[in-house]
């Protein structure tokens, strides 16, 4: 039997969903060629050290945006709030925790923010106002309900997924976003008694749109942030682009039983890990989902629904790199590659 009516706690749905997010890069034309070659994002912006990019069925004017920085990792995550209201009541809730920094300036495709960290110290924010893609004539979708035209360029992913956070204390932060900003944990991996090595939490029905996994490193690190194909043959037609292109494989086509996606794991020039999703996986619309608890005696299971196992240092690289490592640091074959490219582009141009 569920837990008494007088027992269930009143549900927050305050926050929609992943609708932005800052990739920091050191080698930014190599990253966006990547993003708008191969994965068939388009431009949309360029302010400052900073360009933006969409997904054809994202929601917003952008999803990504690429900034120059001399290591990789993440500017932000940014989410939007349901309401105006809500986002009020987010804003309190966070403030009164003491992890609040306070409202940043609208920027390009974004309005006003609300600025905080993660116990861990991950950069997040949250907003309401946000700018549509308007596109012209010659981009618009004849589906009325896709904004804007299927791109011909590499494979295009649709939009932004979810975001994976490494986080130095798993629980802390799972009770961060459940408390103050409603998310629900849908799946967890607990080791012994009570030691969470990681969490699958969701805003809405969405498997998760926040996956938190123990960092025995750093602080505030990104393990990936995940674009949707929701399709198998886009994932592996993906595959066969990017190996073609020099892009270095991690992990994968293969799936997770963990939120049962199908994924592969590949390195953009810049050396951040990036996540591409076939099949979505499941959607949590039971409102008294229990958590799903996976152990020390399935977590091989969790982790791979089928295909190979991930390699050793999938659970200890992030970016920015935590102290001296030799595995897939930016992958300079790739960026050198996607130099000549640019070079070549520009030449013909002109
Ligand atoms: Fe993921």
């Amino acid at each position: 039997m569920n837990a008494s009516a007088h027992d269930f706690p009143e549900p927050i749905f305050d926050v929609a969903d992943l609708s932005t997010f800052e990739l920091f890069s050191p080698v930014v034309d190599e990253t966006v060629w990547f993003f708008t070659n191969l994965l068939g994002m388009i431009e949309t912006a360029r302010s400052g050290d900073s360009v933006f990019l969409r997904g054809y069925e994202d929601p917003y004017a952008h999803s990504l945006k690429i900034t120059h920085r001399e290591k990789p990792g993440m500017g932000y995550a940014g989410w939007r709030a349901t309401s105006p209201q809500a986002l009020e009541r987010r804003v309190e809730a966070i403030d009164r925790c003491g992890l609040g920094r306070g409202w940043v300036e609208g920027e390009v495709g974004v309005g006003p923010a609300y600025e905080f960290t993660t116990p861990d110290g991950s950069v997040q924010r949250i907003n309401w106002e946000v700018e549509y893609y308007r596109p012209e004539k010659d981009q618009r979708s004849v589906v009325l309900n896709r904004v804007q035209r299927r791109p011909l360029s590499g494979v295009p992913v649709r939009a932004l997924d979810h975001v994976n956070l490494l986080s130095r204390d798993v629980t802390a932060n799972k009770r961060f976003f459940a408390e103050q900003l409603g998310f629900k944990l849908s799946e967890h991996i607990v080791l012994g008694d009570d030691v969470e090595a990681g969490a699958w939490l969701r805003s809405m029905t969405r498997s998760h749109d926040v996956a938190l996994v123990k960092d025995a490193g750093g602080g505030g690190r990104l393990h990936h942030v995940a674009f949707l194909y929701g399709n198998t043959q886009h994932l592996i037609d993906a595959c066969d682009v990017l190996t073609d292109h020099g892009i270095e494989f991690e992990a994968g086509p293969a799936a997770h039983a963990i939120s049962q996606a199908q994924f592969i794991y590949v390195f953009e020039p810049g050396g951040n890990r990036i996540e591409l999703v076939g099949t979505p996986g499941y959607q949590v619309t039971d409102p008294s989902w229990e958590p799903v608890r996976w152990a020390q005696d399935t977590i091989d299971d969790a982790i791979i629904w089928y295909g190979s196992p991930l390699p050793a240092e999938f659970d200890t690289y992030g970016t920015p790199h935590s102290g001296p490592t030799a595995y897939r640091t930016p992958n300079r074959y790739v960026a050198a590659e996607a130099g000549m490219i640019l070079r070549a582009d520009s030449s013909a141009r002109g």
